[in-house]
């Protein structure tokens, strides 16, 4: 192997940076050539794919969003886009792909290993929600400006006596919900991975009220909607019906932080794990591995096949949840 290349992919998350930064002084300090590529799969397929050198990342440590640029490539789902990518590849003379992303960009990481190309994933979302690994890089900023949020919202909330009912991201998945709701102190958790219902989220704000709680803080899950899954449901309709079931003595406001939560300088744990998993990367290429994503699993670095990381979502961690409840 001489000549490695770096792309981030999907949705931006704190780390990636960091990342990027170890996979191109990793691999050059083991004599190889490395390439970024600009924009994800849309900057593979176009050409857009540049040498770095060790100071072409000087500062990247502490930044969040992604310096090389994501983006979601319409034409990557193509076999065109996917054979294009490839072609790209083998005409800048790079025999290994770094694609630092979330489940999705494994899929098309996957195909491109169908294809003939020498991939390694490693896990770039704030969502933590791929199977096989316990954690992603930019999981634990997420989590930490979610709780900031919370935080922030606990002094309106007791002032004013207020319920509040706040948004996480997470696509599908309530692990950010879950976490910062439970290190903010949240009164009421809501996931999609745990049906509820609005009439019991009523039902606890009128049991808290009976206890003598003055006011609520209710964390849900982008998504969570009232079964399952729901993506017509967001935090305002669960502002609504709180407001139109409850005494009028509840006042109840709804935020939403959205990508508030995707930015900002990685926190160290996320700059520590994003460095461990570049450094994983390209150990893997350097061993001739294809096809696995690195990550973590019960504190080691491991390697796991693509398709196995592609394959449904990380289960909620039900004795956390069951936790946060019991302690709320
Ligand atoms: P994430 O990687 O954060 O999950 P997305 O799901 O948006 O983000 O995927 C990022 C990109 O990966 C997509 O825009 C697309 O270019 C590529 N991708 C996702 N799924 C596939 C697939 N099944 N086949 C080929 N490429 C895919
Ligand atoms: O996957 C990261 C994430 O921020 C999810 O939490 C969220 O559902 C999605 O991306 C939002 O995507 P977009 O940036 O395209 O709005």
């Amino acid at each position: 192997m001489r000549n490695i290349a770096v792309l981030t992919s999907g949705g931006d998350s704190p780390g990636m940076n960091a990342a990027v930064r170890a996979v191109v002084r990793v691999g050059r300090a083991a004599d190889l050539n490395v390439f970024g590529v600009r924009r994800g799969y849309e900057g593979l397929i176009h050409g857009e794919i540049e040498e770095m050198s060790n100071s072409d990342v000087s500062n990247w440590v502490n930044s969040g969003g992604s310096k090389l640029e994501c983006a979601r490539s319409p034409e990557m789902y193509e076999l065109s886009g996917q054979q294009r990518a490839v072609r790209n590849l083998r005409e800048h003379g790079i025999d290994g792909l770094v694609v630092i992303g979330g489940d999705g960009s494994f899929r098309g990481a996957a195909k491109l290993v169908e294809l003939g190309a020498h991939v390694i994933g490693a896990p770039g979302t704030i969502d933590n929600d791929i199977p096989g690994i316990d954690n992603t890089i930019g999981f634990d900023t997420a989590v930490n400006t979610l709780t900031y949020c919370i935080n922030q919202l606990r002094d309106t909330a007791e002032s004013h006596q207020r319920t509040f009912v706040v948004e996480a991201m997470g696509r599908h998945s309530g692990h950010i919900a879950l976490h910062a709701g439970l290190s903010g102190g949240a009164d009421i958790i809501l996931v999609p991975e745990i049906a509820w219902s609005q009439q019991e989220v009523v039902a606890m704000v009128e049991s808290r009220i009976s206890q003598g709680k003055k006011f609520h803080l209710i964390v849900m899950a982008e998504g969570a909607g009232e079964v399952i899954y729901n993506p017509d449901y967001d935090a305002y309709d669960l502002v609504k019906y709180i407001d139109e079931n409850t005494p009028a003595t509840v006042t109840v406001r709804g935020c939403m932080p959205g990508h508030i939560q995707r930015g900002g300088a990685p926190t160290a744990a996320d700059r520590i794990y994003a460095t461990r998993c570049g450094k994983a990367a390209v150990s893997a290429l350097l061993r001739n591995v294809n096809g696995v994503m690195v990550g973590e699993l019960n504190g080691q670095m491991v390697e796991v096949p693509l398709e196995n990381a592609t394959q449904g979502s990380r289960p909620i961690d039900r004795e956390l949840y069951d936790l946060a409840i019991e302690v709320s």
